[in-house]
């Protein structure tokens, strides 16, 4: 049994590193909650061990040697009273004072030339729009490497909460707004978030995934989100999906620049840049999104997206036109 369970705690701290993980920091906001954790995981192994050892003492010295025999009666001991309250108190305050600062520098201003993001939750996908930039995207999140990011949070129906572990702690996505991350990813690459307030049917399937950048390429990412969507040339399979999209209720819920300025669902001007659909649960292929158009409800359990009624010949030429859509 100690071997099963020694397997067990084994398998799940195998990777430090791993995607969603959170005992590794990319940023140093993740950094200040991540020191916490380490100091006061350092102070439940001390305790741990300490009495591990306290209760072993007292079995083997203390144990039962003749059943007749009245064991010693004590009554009261101050010394003792006065330690295993003050030892804890100190203890505590070890714990106490150091998070209470952490807490305080989690909530910095963001500084002058911080990247202004703001994240939206819905049911049940993550929005984020860079005012300063004029672009809107959903799921992905890319931020530049090394330059201060900061996400302004909201939701836009119920409360969620917005959640990348690698880069730091979660915070409540409130309808009405008043919640902030500041915070400044070190190292490129591309890290899983998950909505961590339950919001209803799919709250797991409400993913996001950041990709931190070079600069450089994020701008290069910038400058491509910048342009309008594209237009297929005409009489391709892609044009008849453009003709399918703007015939069917697809043109009410979604933007896609220069066809459409729906604000229900999520911004699809530049989909096929993205990695994933349906708010992060499935990789963008053109299998999936055909799914996805035909039944979003069937995949991805209370979707707000209808089904909607489509030829399979329409359905085909709506994944060209969206696969088209770089
Ligand atoms: Cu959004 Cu849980």
């Amino acid at each position: 049994m100690a071997l099963a369970a020694l397997a067990l705690a084994w398998g799940g701290c195998g990777r430090f590193d791993s995607p969603a993980g959170y005992l590794t920091s990319r940023s140093e906001f993740g950094d200040v909650s991540l020191r916490i954790f380490h100091q006061i995981l350092g102070w439940d192994t001390a305790i741990f061990l300490l009495v591990q050892v306290l209760l072993l003492v007292a079995v083997f010295r203390f144990r039962e040697r003749d059943p007749r025999a009245l064991p010693v009666q004590i009554r009261g001991s101050a010394r003792l009273e006065l330690a295993w309250t003050v030892v804890p108190a100190v203890i505590l305050a070890f714990i106490a004072f150091p998070t209470i600062a952490a807490v305080f520098r989690t909530q910095a201003v963001p500084p002058a030339g911080a990247l202004r993001v703001q994240v939206v939750g819905h049911r049940w996908w993550w929005e984020f729009r860079y005012p300063d930039l004029g672009v809107t995207t959903a799921t992905d999140l890319h931020l530049p490497a090394g330059r201060p990011a900061s996400l302004e949070i909201t939701g836009a129906d119920v409360i969620h909460s917005f959640w990348v572990p690698q880069l730091g702690g979660k915070r409540d996505a409130i309808p009405g707004g008043g919640t902030r991350i500041v915070l400044t990813a070190r190292t490129p690459g591309e890290y899983y978030g998950q909505c961590a307030e339950f919001c209803g049917t799919s709250h797991a399937n409400m993913r996001d995934l950041a990709v931190v950048e070079p600069p450089a390429a994020f701008d290069a990412w910038v400058a491509r989100q910048q342009q309008p969507g594209a237009s297929p040339p005409d009489g391709s399979p892609a044009a008849a999906g453009l003709d399918v999209f703007r015939r069917n209720a697809c043109v009410g819920c979604h933007t896609i620049n220069g066809v459409s300025a729906g604000v229900v669902g999520p911004d699809l001007t530049h989909l096929a840049s993205r990695r994933t659909i349906a708010g992060g649960m499935l990789p963008r292929t053109p299998e999936n999104l055909a799914r996805w158009i035909r039944n979003a409800p069937a995949v991805k359990p209370g979707a707000l997206m209808p089904e909607i009624p489509l030829s399979d010949a329409d359905v085909q030429a709506l994944v060209a036109y969206l696969e088209s859509l770089q």
